[in-house]
């Protein structure tokens, strides 16, 4: 269908469906084994209802904000996710083209189809980029990574910590290697037979991407260290649940995503928006030290409002733009952003909010 007739993101993901291949589509959709925090990270935004407030100037209205003193249109940013050409041949080309369009911040993924250098040559010259880290089991290698992006020009590193090991993706393991030839970018992709454990390949796509990541990484050891390479923020990906946004506080970093990995690792983890709410509810102190954003399962503009009700500055959407690319390349990334843009918009002012800084805890519950 013609991009007009796209009025919402899953209209979008339909549309995507349809054109994925089917390793693609079986990589980006799957999640960790029975798929349970998967689906209730998107239904976890139902539980929770708006109290709006009336007779608010609302006329004007700015869905604005900063993301770590970084502007951006609305509070929305594309969480760094895997191989964006396996949807399209522009991959996170289209996506930086995109988020300039619009003035949204991309966080590029360590395992991206084109490589950091590649993709901020795309940027736009005032364009902010941040960059998730995986950390490389050597501590050598992975200075080396931390040091090029930081000369590189992004302006922020994510470093995730929820995907120690790959998760358990069936879907994805039942279709076989990535087996499209793509560009080689910052990623080894192999071709169907050349796995590294081929044969004997339980882990799909995930399996052959982690291989090198740290599983030992610990507050005293890695957040000091990194702490001591660079002096971008540094914001970690993969809180999910009260005790460690704590310790992350204490370790004195300038962000926390919470986030499951968009349900892609451990099941039955909780939905970031309800280890939001805990939060909120059981340390709001965590708010005033700290920059909280949530991803996974968030589709729509009251989703985002919700998770702002509640205190965090900004919300991350993987697969939403990975779809959008694939369906539309770079005019759909700028319309997912529009759609999210006119929502957004239209909730701010059905809530009685002109601006994000109006958005309470107690208008959502
Ligand atoms: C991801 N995610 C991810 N996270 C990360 O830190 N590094 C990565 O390389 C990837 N790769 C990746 C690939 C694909 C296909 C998906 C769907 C996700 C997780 C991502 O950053 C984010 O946490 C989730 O996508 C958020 O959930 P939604 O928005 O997809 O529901």
């Amino acid at each position: 269908p013609p991009l007009v007739r796209i009025l919402s993101l899953a209209d979008m993901e339909e549309v995507a469906r349809k054109v994925l291949s089917h390793k693609a589509e079986a990589y980006y959709a799957s999640g960790a084994d029975d798929q349970i925090t998967l689906t209730e990270n998107a239904r976890a935004f139902s539980r929770f209802f708006f109290h709006p407030r009336v007779m608010r100037p609302v006329g004007k209205c700015d869905p604005s904000t900063t993301i770590l003193g970084f502007k951006s249109s609305i509070p929305v940013f594309v969480s760094g996710a895997a191989l964006a050409k396996l949807g399209h041949p522009l991959g996170e080309i289209n996506i930086v083209k995109g988020a300039a369009t619009t003035s949204i911040i991309q966080m590029v993924s360590s395992n991206a189809s084109a490589s950091p250098a590649e993709i901020i040559a795309a940027a736009e010259s005032s364009q902010p980029l941040f960059f998730q880290l995986y950390k490389n089991t050597n501590d050598s290698v992975a200075e080396k990574r931390v040091r090029e992006i930081e000369k590189l020009g992004y302006k922020a590193i994510f470093l995730t910590v929820d995907a120690v090991i790959p998760g358990n993706r069936e879907n994805d393991a039942k279709s076989p290697w990535v087996v499209e030839d793509l560009e080689r970018g910052s990623v080894k992709l192999y071709v169907e037979g050349e796995g590294p454990e081929d044969g004997d390949n339980v882990f799909g796509t995930a399996g052959g991407l982690v291989i090198n990541d740290d599983r030992d990484m610990t507050w005293e050891k890695t957040i000091p260290w990194l702490r001591s390479l660079t002096k971008l923020p540094i914001v970690i990906k993969g809180i999910q649940c009260v005790e460690d946004a704590v310790l992350a506080a204490q370790a004195g970093v300038d962000g926390i995503l919470l986030s499951n990995h968009g349900g892609r690792q451990l099941d039955y983890s909780l939905p970031p928006m309800e280890v939001l709410y805990q939060l909120r509810k059981q340390r709001p102190d965590v708010f005033d030290k700290l920059e909280v954003y949530i991803d996974g399962g968030v589709r729509r503009g009251t989703d985002v409002l919700k998770a702002l009700c509640l205190g965090a500055t900004a919300v991350g959407m993987g697969r939403a733009f990975l779809y959008a690319q694939s369906a539309y390349g770079e005019a759909g990334v700028v319309k997912c952003i529009r759609i999210l843009e006119r929502e957004i918009i239209t909730a701010m002012r059905g809530l009685g909010a002109a601006t994000v800084k109006d958005l309470k805890p107690e208008m959502a519950s």
